[in-house]
């Protein structure tokens, strides 16, 4: 954890359910927020194949499924590991602090 950096507070690890992408925002960004055994791990919602909101896709063992054509990311990495999307999605790095979720804009 950079604590050089200016970390803003966009949601509670309690708010986040395990099975389901929780949209975030932060100035002009949408994230997507993740959690599994209370990580959380940080995304671009957008889908890299073709516009979708990976926040209306569903999340299990650190894999996000695109809504719109199924395609799946690793939300650790943003690596694409399921067709038909084959380039990464941003990530971002998450700050836990007292339960709650901190992104930083300088990441962004
Ligand atoms: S828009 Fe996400 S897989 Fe096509």
């Amino acid at each position: 954890m950079d604590l050089s950096k200016k970390w803003v507070k966009v949601a509670k690890v309690s708010d986040i359910n395990s099975n389901t992408p929780y949209l975030a925002e932060l100035n002009d960004r949408v994230i997507a927020l993740y959690q599994t055994d209370e990580v959380v791990y940080a995304t671009d919602d957008t889908c890299s194949h073709a516009e979708a909101s990976l926040c209306e896709g569903t999340y299990h063992g650190y894999i996000v499924t695109c809504p719109r054509h199924g395609g799946q990311f690793d939300v650790r990495t943003g690596q694409a590991v399921k067709m038909p999307a084959v380039s990464p999605i941003e990530i971002f790095p998450v700050r836990i602090e007292d339960g709650e979720v901190f992104l930083s804009p300088d990441d962004m």
